[in-house]
């Protein structure tokens, strides 16, 4: 079968660790007899230095025509700098998940065996963590409108909007892969405080009976954001608003050891989204140090829920396992051991999928 993918390397490290995750897919349909056609475009700021919008019409409509879209990551510390500027790289990737309707983000956050010493929590705390984030992508105070400054310039303002029909489908999804999972679903909010997150209860609640065989919680975001650390195991599958998963998503990550590694899925509408949760890491940009992996395991993620390979997600991860086993990793996760470089590192996973 031939897959069209496009290809968003974006800003800062993107374009290497993109470049990592295409040797990999490429050594995996060559092994599995599928096809790959990948076709690049313009995203971040690099769209705005050669065509003054950082998501461009011509990447939309590539994407809008592809099973499936990599994608590196965007941002640049010039923009983070200016908060006077008009367009910024971020409002590219905004664009992107609302135009193709990308309204659920899947961050799976797990431990490696031989990382588990590198989080700087207590061993015994993170072993074994293992849930899923499903945050939600195209609504909240991300999208809200109005947005913006009173005339003087002295107040700003944004708003945080959801509908009961955004709520539903994102709190269903939640239901569904509890359901495939361990049957325990966190359902986060601020109830206390925001009429949003009232609704969501409300919607919550409404849907629960459906689900019978599960196990439903509701905690408020701050409680969340302290059980995350203190008490990774408890998750199974958790389900939030925008903001929330935003940072909450962040903060999981250091039960992984690094933000190098862990990878995400944004599934919607129109096409589905596979890249990195972490950013453009702009200070290594060009430096051949970036960790690929987060990349990488994105890719395994493209054939698992674009393509429905398993098998090919699964020697994905076990290449990555392994790297991780024989000491192959960037300077992230060595330990003060030797780092190898990004390329090395996939050029490492090529070669072991090779003789697979
Ligand atoms: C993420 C990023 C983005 C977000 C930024 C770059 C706009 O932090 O994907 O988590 O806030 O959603
Ligand atoms: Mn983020």
């Amino acid at each position: 079968m031939k897959y069209k993918i496009a290809v968003l390397a974006g800003d800062g490290i993107g374009p290497e660790i993109v470049a990592q995750a295409r040797k990999v897919t490429d050594a995996i349909v060559a092994k599995f007899g599928h096809e790959l056609e990948y076709t690049e475009a313009l995203v971040g700021a690099v769209a705005i230095d050669e065509v003054g919008n950082p998501y461009p019409d011509e990447t939309h409509e590539l994407c809008m025509n592809s099973d499936a879209v990599l994608f590196g990551a965007i941002g640049h510390p010039r923009f983070d700098n200016d908060p006077s500027a008009k367009v910024r790289p971020e409002q590219g990737l905004l664009a992107m998940r609302k135009k193709l309707g990308l309204y659920a983000n899947l961050r799976p956050v797990n431990t490696f065996k031989s990382l588990i010493h590198k989080s700087p929590l207590k061993t015994e705390l993170v072993d074994g963590a293992d849930f899923m984030c499903i945050r939600e992508l195209t609504g909240g105070i991300y999208f809200g409108r109005p947005q913006g400054r009173t005339e003087d310039g002295q107040t700003a303002y944004d708003t945080c909007v959801y509908s009961a029909d955004e709520i539903e489908r994102i709190v269903r999804l939640g239901f569904e892969y509890a359901g495939k999972r361990r049957k325990k679903l966190t359902i986060v909010d601020k109830a206390n405080v925001l009429a949003t997150s009232r609704l969501w209860r409300e919607v919550s609640q409404r849907i629960e009976p459906e689900f019978p065989d599960i196990e439903v919680e509701y905690m408020f975001v701050d409680n969340a954001a302290m059980q995350l650390i203190t008490w990774p195991k408890r998750f199974d599958v958790m389900v939030t608003e925008n903001m929330f998963g935003d940072i909450l998503t962040d903060e999981a990550s250091v039960i992984s050891g690094s933000m190098g590694m862990l990878p995400s899925a944004s599934i919607g509408v129109h096409t589905s989204v596979f890249e990195p949760i972490h950013g453009s890491y702009p200070q290594a940009a060009g430096k051949n140090i970036a960790n690929p992996c987060a990349t990488v395991l994105s890719a395994a993620m493209m054939f698992e829920y674009a393509f429905g390979l398993m098998k090919e997600g699964a020697l994905i991860r076990e290449a990555v396992d392994k790297s991780l086993e024989a000491g192959v990793v960037t300077e992230d996760i060595a330990d003060g051991k030797k780092a190898y470089s990004t390329s090395e590192v996939g050029d490492w996973l090529e070669n072991y999928i090779q003789n697979a």
